[in-house]
């Protein structure tokens, strides 16, 4: 059982609009690799960080394409974690609850989180890069595969770097974070910014801010409660304690 800030129990219960930001640290225990942490396996020669660009994408599309054909397996095989599972569970205990999440991979739906908002995007759609529509079926075989309307390369329906957020998505996580009164950062290393600025604008607000993750980050200092250790075991027996 991990130990947890004697008053977090008692500001969970108290809270009345509730905002989780999650990123990849917390599908880490599912067997997703992070972005900043050290790859394994056929992609360690490559930094996701070079590969995530539309400039990447321009120089060497099959390089992207298959890099997140792997990303797909892996995501596509991975179960969620008791992590995800809780978060799911804090959504049906909460009056007022917004998940908002910086990962591609579908596992908080996968859990069972019913409102999802996705700030990147989702690994598991395809679009047209010319034409932005989302592609359901393609033929197999070319990599990246042809758009069946106009023939130009499909890519993966997420946000990379540079690239702007989801006009929608942004407002909805916006107004979420600088209305709520209790802001989890759970498993992201802050770093990446719109979603990094979404914890300050909840701070604006007077909320609490609390931070799950084994390391420190450049939100640590501002945190109301900082939880050292892994998603999967800190949010099960936060929110078993709170509401058991
Ligand atoms: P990062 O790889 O930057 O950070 C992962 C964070 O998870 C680190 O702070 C780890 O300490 C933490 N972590 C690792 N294992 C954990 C566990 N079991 N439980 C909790 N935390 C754990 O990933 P993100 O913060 O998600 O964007 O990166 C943000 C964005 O940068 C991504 O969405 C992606 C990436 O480039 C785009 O592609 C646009």
């Amino acid at each position: 059982m991990p130990e947890l800030p004697p008053d977090l129990l008692g500001t969970l219960r108290g809270a009345g609009r509730v905002v989780a930001l999650t990123g990849s640290g917390i599908s880490a225990e599912s067997g997703v690799p992070t972005f900043r942490e050290a790859q394994t396996g056929l992609w360690e020669r490559f930094d996701p960080l070079e590969l995530a660009t539309p400039e990447a994408f321009a120089r060497d599309p099959r390089l992207v394409w298959d890099w997140y054909e792997w990303r797909r397996g892996l995501v596509e095989r991975a179960e969620p974690n008791p992590g995800h599972l809780a978060l799911a569970q804090l959504e049906r205990r909460l009056p007022a609850f917004t998940l908002i999440t910086q990962n591609v991979d579908g596992l908080h739906q996968k859990a069972g989180s019913e409102y999802v908002t996705e700030l990147h995007g989702n690994i598991l759609r395809s679009r047209c890069s010319l034409e932005a529509t989302v592609v359901e079926d393609y033929a197999p075989g070319e990599a990246p595969p042809p758009c069946p309307n106009c023939g130009a390369p499909l890519r993966p329906d997420v946000v990379w770097f540079g690239e702007a957020l989801p006009t929608e998505v942004s407002r909805v996580a916006s107004e979420a974070a600088g209305a709520c009164d209790l802001f989890l950062s759970v498993g992201t290393s802050s770093l990446v910014y719109p979603a990094a600025a979404l914890p300050f604008e909840a701070l604006e607000n007077g909320a609490r801010l609390v931070e799950i993750n084994p390391n420190e980050t450049p939100l640590t200092p501002y945190a109301t409660h900082v939880v050292r250790g892994e998603a999967g075991k800190i949010l099960p027996a936060l929110v078993g304690a709170a509401f058991v």
